[in-house]
């Protein structure tokens, strides 16, 4: 049975027990790297104390750990993350950190910093944490994880709702065309996976009728409106099984592009058909095209090209396959569906590319200059650019795929 621990705020008196659970705990890193000074450590924990951003582990009413985090600006720092050598190995530290980090998740990442080679460094690693850069001091390193789950455009942020309205308007006409053409009729039930916002989920539902039934999942189904006509789930589809089976059709648009677990995702969809059951993905290739104005004809283009090879940059940090779009043929024959076709399009110009633009740069503003990829000002003057209409923006390609299981 797990340990009946608990964490509680931690106050200004814990201080001592906590410095010496500090030295406790660091003590085989410390001798491994030549600096274990049992009352340097005690001092160094004191001096950094910070009893608000800190929480006790408790146990049997004892203190048998603490973990601080220190909000900033950019990130949100993981730090005096201790546990009595008792409980290494028994679980309860990777339950904290989840737990830590669920509570505190936001659009910052969290940061933190470990001793090179320490065994720490596996549990930070399943929590979804990875290298960012040695810290200068030639002995540590300092590692990232995402703080909203990984997917760069989180849905709580005013943002998407008008991102969602802009994709539907974009994208929603050459989708609900396929969507007829595959043969979405009366009494069909289908998947609408990664919703995002209502629009493809209401057409299914009214071309379903009645007799049909139609499930738009998301990981944030806060911009699904319930009582619709169709039923919405919280759902992963990196992580989850799939929340039904004997679909006659699943549908994700830019969804899978987002999904560490992409492979897997599309086994489980194709496998959540039912026979003759129909499957249409449609996902970006950024790279297919990269350019935010193709016509690059003056500092507005260029800047509007260098923040959109910026936001690539960012995806890809967050495991986006910037060329997944291309794959989508040969990856639906691997998976075994049959009569599989594809095609691909880009908007370009327009009001509506525009005011996408416009919601994408605005939610990403913080993590661009954040990270040092722009300026408050280079994003001011690429917002005035459009605006003003100055400006043709593509979006990246859209491969839309399609097949039937056999
Ligand atoms: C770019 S939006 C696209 C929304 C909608 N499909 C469209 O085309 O307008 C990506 C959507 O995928 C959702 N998403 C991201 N990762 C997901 C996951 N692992 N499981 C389910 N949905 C996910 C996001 O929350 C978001 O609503």
């Amino acid at each position: 049975m797990a340990a009946p621990w608990k964490l509680r705020p931690a106050t200004p008196d814990d201080a001592p027990r906590l410095a010496g659970l500090k030295a406790l705990a660091m003590r085989p890193d410390l001798e491994r790297i030549g600096r274990w000074d049992p009352d340097r450590a005690r001092q160094r924990f004191l001096e950094q104390y910070v009893p608000a951003n800190t929480d006790v582990i408790e146990l049997d009413g004892e203190a048998m750990g603490c973990i601080a985090v220190r909000p900033e600006p950019d990130a949100q720092w993981i730090e005096h993350f201790y546990l009595d050598p008792a409980l290494h190995g028994t679980g309860v530290g990777g339950e904290v950190l989840r737990q830590v980090m669920a509570a505190h998740r936001d659009a910052r990442p969290f940061r933190l910093t470990v001793i090179g080679g320490s065994r720490a460094r596996r549990l930070y690693e399943r929590h979804g944490f990875a290298h960012a850069y040695d810290d200068p001091n030639g002995i540590d390193e300092v590692l990232e994880a995402a703080g909203d789950g990984g997917y760069l455009l989180a849905n709580a942020q005013a943002e998407a709702g008008r991102r969602f309205g802009a994709l539907a308007e974009l994208f929603d006409p050459g989708t609900l065309l396929r969507l007829a053409a595959l043969g979405v009729a009366p009494g069909w039930r289908c998947w609408e996976v990664g919703a995002g916002g209502p629009s493809v989920p209401a057409w299914l539902a009214a071309r379903v009728g009645p007799t049909g039934r139609v499930l738009a999942t998301d990981i944030d189904v806060s911009w699904l409106p319930a009582g619709a006509g169709y039923e919405v789930r919280q759902h992963d589809v990196g992580a989850e099984p799939p929340p039904g089976d004997g679909f006659d059709l699943i549908h994700a648009r830019l969804v899978l592009v987002h999904v560490p677990q992409r492979a897997a995702a599309l086994s489980a969809l194709v496998a959540a058909l039912r026979p003759g059951g129909r499957l249409l993905l449609e996902e970006a290739d950024p790279a297919l095209q990269p350019l935010a104005c193709p016509d690059e004809a003056g500092e507005d283009e260029r800047r509007a090209n260098r923040l959109r090879h910026a936001f690539r940059s960012l995806m890809a940090e967050r495991g986006v396959d910037l060329a997944y779009g291309r794959t989508l043929p040969r990856v639906l024959r691997a998976a075994g569906l049959v009569d599989v076709a594809a095609e691909s399009s880009f908007p370009f110009g327009g009001a509506v590319s525009a005011r996408l633009e416009r919601a994408t740069i605005e939610q990403l503003r913080a993590r661009l200059t954040g990270s040092g990829r722009a300026t408050d000002a280079e994003v001011d003057a690429h917002l005035a650019a459009l605006d003003a209409g100055r400006l043709d923006i593509a979006t990246a390609p859209m491969v839309s795929a399609w097949g039937t299981r056999p």
